[in-house]
């Protein structure tokens, strides 16, 4: 017995006693109730030799205290020094998933920035519009296809003799040409010279296809001035062209008709990435001309004294040439997938 108390005292003093495992295994080996070595030591005292017990006690008392102690000593250690922290500084950092803008939003963006470097400032109209601003002043004739069903999401609405207004979801932006140009107060001058442009929504009741929705974005333009000619125009929209997508795109302007200008031409960008659906062919990416006297007419412009022109541009479409994107319909259903690219 006098050898065991010796081996453990020596024993004792060899452990390690920094983490809190360390400390367990120690409480565990010595001083575990069912097999700690001291524990075990104090059971077969009553097996000594009477004579020798009261010593092999004292010396046993003495081997407890000092496992005891090592173990208080070593908390107390731990108290005073807490344990290294549990991170590790060399890791990189985390990330947080950062949003972008939607490529519709950037785009417009830069369209609104290049015509603000140009002189134009913004002009707005309601998105739900009147018949009188989104077709009569701009010179459809009552019975003009564009007041079809098809195109026009009308809205009913009950004028104040209680008679069915025509309410629509505007169908193009031009209308803010019409409220741009119109006096502010009545009997007052209509508001020229005038350099706006007009982004916002259009509504349109077509059949959905990869190019055609039925809610997009234009932005409309209007410069009227004396002196204002279609060389101006052509002037502007190349510079535009060439600002947003690039110096060697290729721009073609094509005789149109559009019932509030006069001549009238559509703007065509060449599709080069023939993988897309429009791929290797003009894509119409905007109408323009010169404001047709009609408009005057019902805004109150001096025709005779002022000219110029206006345009209408949509977005979705240049989105479309720019960024590679094939299917109209992508810009509106919202997948990271597709957001997380730009
Ligand atoms: N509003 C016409 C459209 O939506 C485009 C246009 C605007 C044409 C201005 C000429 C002048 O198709």
């Amino acid at each position: 017995m006098t050898d065991q108390i010796d081996a453990l005292s020596g024993e004792l003093e060899t452990y390690t006693l920094a983490t809190p495992e360390e400390r367990e295994a120690f409480r565990v080996r010595f001083l575990g109730r069912k097999s700690g070595a001291i524990t075990d030591l104090f059971k077969s005292l009553r097996d000594a030799d009477a004579s020798e017990r009261p010593a092999l006690g004292q010396r046993l008392n003495a081997l407890r205290t000092r496992a005891e102690e090592r173990i208080a000593e070593a908390d107390q250690q731990a108290e005073q020094t807490p344990d290294a922290p549990d991170i590790d500084l060399t890791l990189p950092g985390r990330i947080p998933p950062l949003g972008s803008r939607h490529p519709l939003t950037q785009t417009l963006e830069d369209i609104q920035d290049i015509f603000a470097r140009m002189g134009f400032t913004i002009a707005e109209g309601p998105e739900i519009e009147d018949d009188f601003h989104n077709f009569t002043a701009l010179g459809f004739p009552a019975d003009h296809p564009a007041r079809d069903m098809q195109d026009t999401f009308f809205v009913a609405q009950k004028g104040v003799d209680g008679a069915e207004e025509d309410v629509v979801l505007r169908t193009h932006t031009s209308p803010v040409q019409v409220r741009a140009l119109l006096p502010q107060t009545e009997g007052g001058q209509a508001r020229v010279p005038i350099r706006v442009i007009a982004p916002g929504r259009v509504y349109r009741n077509e059949s959905l296809s990869y190019k055609s929705y039925c809610l997009f974005h234009q932005v409309e333009g209007l410069y009227v001035d004396e002196g204002v000619t279609f060389a101006d125009l052509k002037a502007v929209l190349y510079l535009f062209a060439q600002a947003i997508f690039g110096d060697d795109v290729q721009v073609r302007f094509r005789p149109s008709f559009f019932p509030f200008t006069e001549p009238s031409a559509e703007v065509d960008i060449w599709q080069a990435n023939e993988e897309l659906p429009g791929g290797g062919r003009w894509l119409e990416i905007l109408g323009c001309g010169m404001v047709d006297p009609e408009v005057y007419r019902h805004t109150g412009v001096d025709s005779e004294r002022y000219s110029g022109y206006a345009f209408g541009m949509g977005v979705e479409r240049i989105a479309m040439l720019r960024y590679g994107i094939s299917d109209i319909r992508e810009l509106y259903q919202n997948d990271v997938r597709l957001l997380a690219q730009f």
